[in-house]
C-alpha cells in the first residue's frame, strides 16, 4: 500500500524503478532479530536475495552475518562493513581466485559442496599458511514442496554432498591437515510455506549431527540454511513472514549439544515484501480476445514471473476508475514469456497509468539484465 505522497512522488520519478520501503525493512528485520534472539540463534543475510547498497547497509547495522555465493559478494559485504568472522561462503563452484580471496579476509566458514572442493581449499589453505573452517553441505533429500526450479534439497540437485558419499567425505577430512570440520550445512530450497518441511529437516540433521559425532566429530555449528517463505498473494496482509512461528520450530525439534550454534541463512524472508517494481504504462492494446497492458518495465527488470512463472501483486495505483477490465500485463521486450500476469483484474487503466508489481525486494533487482541493452534499473527509497 502506498501513500498518496509517495504516488505523488512517483508520478515525478522516470519509470521503471525499484521502490524500496526502508521501514518496512528494518521493521522485518528488528522482527527477525528478536525471534531469533530470544533462542540464540545467528543469522546470515543471503546477499544473493538483493545487494542493493541501501538495503545491504539497514542489513549490516542489525548486526547480521552475511551468507555470500561468490568472491564478488564476499567482498561486497566486508565493503558495507559485515564481519568477516561472520561471513560464510557457499556454491558448488567455488573458483580458486574466489577461495584464495576468502581465506585473505579470513571469513567465518566454507559451506563445502563435493569432496574433491575439501581437497582444493585445503591445498589452497596450505599454499597460504592458513588453516580453513568447513561446514559440510548435506544433500538430505528432504522434499521443499515448493517451485522444482527453486528447490535444491533432492538427490537430483547438483547442490551439496550426498549421504553416500559420507563415509569418502570423513576420509578426506582426515587427509586435510588444513581444513578444520566446524559444522555441517543444509538448505533445501526456497518460497517454503509450508513449515512441516523445516521439520522434517530438523529431524534429518538431527540423524546426521549424531553420524558425525559417531565418527569422532564435534560440531561447533549447525547451518540450517534459509528458504523461509513469503505472502505473494497478500502482501498488504501479510508484510512481515511469522518468523517466531519458524524459529520455534528449531527450537522444538533440533537436537543441541551444549554450546552448540544454530545458523540461518535467510534471503528472501527479510527484504521481498519491502521492494516493489513501479512501472507506468506505455500502450493499452484492446483486442477482440484480450486486452493488453504494456509497460516500460519488463522480464529485464524482473525475471521472476518469466523464469519460474512466479506470482506477484499487479495493482494500478494511480487509477481510481470503479469500472474493472481483465488485462494481460506484459513488457517491452521481444519474448513472449515477457509477461507479468495474465487477465489480471484491474481498474479500466490508461496511458501514463503506474503500476506496482509488489513483493519483488528478493531476487527481482539483483537479477535484472541488460538484455536488450536496456538502460540498468534505478532504485528509489522510502523517505
Ligand atoms: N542458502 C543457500 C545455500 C541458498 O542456496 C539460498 C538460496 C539461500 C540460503 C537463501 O534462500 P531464501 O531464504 O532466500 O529462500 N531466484 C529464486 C530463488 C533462488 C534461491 C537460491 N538459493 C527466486 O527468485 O525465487
Amino acid at each position: 500500500m502506498f501513500s498518496r505522497n509517495t504516488i505523488a512522488r512517483f508520478q515525478n520519478t522516470e519509470t521503471p524503478f525499484y521502490y524500496y520501503d526502508l521501514n518496512l525493512l528494518n521493521e522485518t528485520l528488528s522482527s527477525c532479530k528478536k525471534a531469533s534472539d530470544q533462542y540464540g540463534f545467528h543469522v546470515h543475510y543471503a546477499l544473493k536475495a538483493n545487494f542493493n547498497q541501501e538495503v545491504l547497509k539497514a542489513i549490516e547495522k542489525v548486526g547480521f552475518g552475511a551468507d555470500c555465493v561468490s568472491g564478488n559478494e564476499v567482498k561486497k559485504a566486508i565493503e558495507i562493513g559485515f564481519d568477516p568472522g561472520k561471513v560464510v561462503f557457499a556454491g558448488v563452484g567455488k573458483s580458486d581466485k574466489e577461495i584464495i580471496s576468502a581465506l585473505n579476509n579470513d571469513i567465518f566458514c566454507f559451506n563445502v559442496e563435493s569432496v574433491q572442493e575439501l581437497g582444493i581449499i585445503n591445498e589452497l589453505a596450505a599454499g597460504l599458511g592458513k588453516s580453513a573452517r568447513v561446514a559440510i553441505r548435506i544433500n538430505p533429500n528432504v522434499d521443499a514442496h515448493t517451485h522444482k526450479y527453486i528447490t535444491t534439497g533432492l538427490e537430483e540437485n547438483k547442490f551439496g554432498i550426498n549421504q553416500w558419499e559420507l563415509n569418502s567425505c570423513v576420509e578426506e577430512l582426515k587427509k586435510c591437515q588444513n581444513l578444520e570440520l566446524i559444522g555441517i550445512h543444509f538448505h533445501v530450497g526456497s518460497q517454503i510455506t509450508n513449515l512441516e518441511v523445516f521439520r522434517s529437516l530438523c529431524l534429518k540433521v538431527n540423524e546426521l549431527s549424531a553420524w558425525f559425532e559417531d565418527h569422532g566429530f564435534n560440531l561447533q555449528i549447525l547451518n540450517v540454511g534459509g528458504g523461509l517463505g513469503v505472502d505473494y498473494q497478500n502482501p498488504d496482509e501479510h508484510p512481515i513472514t511469522d518468523f517466531e512461528a519458524y524459529f520455534s520450530i528449531f527450537d522444538k525439534f533440533l537436537e543441541r549439544r551444549p554450546g552448540q550454534e544454530v545458523h540461518f541463512e535467510l534471503g528472501r524472508a527479510l527484504v521481498a515484501q519491502c521492494g516493489s517494481l513501479i512501472s507506468r504504462i506505455l500502450y493499452v492494446k484492446n483486442g477482440l480476445k484480450k486486452n493488453f497492458l504494456i509497460l516500460d518495465a519488463g522480464m529485464t527488470e524482473l525475471m521472476r514471473p518469466a523464469l519460474y512463472q512466479a506470482y506477484h501483486k499487479i495493482e494500478n495505483i494511480s487509477s481510481d476508475s470503479g469500472q474493472t477490465v481483465k488485462y494481460d500485463v506484459v513488457g517491452p521486450i521481444c519474448e513472449s514469456t515477457d509477461c507479468f500476469g495474465k487477465e489480471i483484474e484491474l481498474p479500466d487503466s490508461k496511458r501514463g497509468d503506474l503500476i506496482a508489481i509488489r513483493t519483488a525486494g528478493a531476487y527481482g533487482e539483483v537479477m535484472s539484465s541488460g538484455y536488450n541493452l536496456r538502460e540498468r534499473v534505478q532504485s528509489v527509497y522510502s523517505e
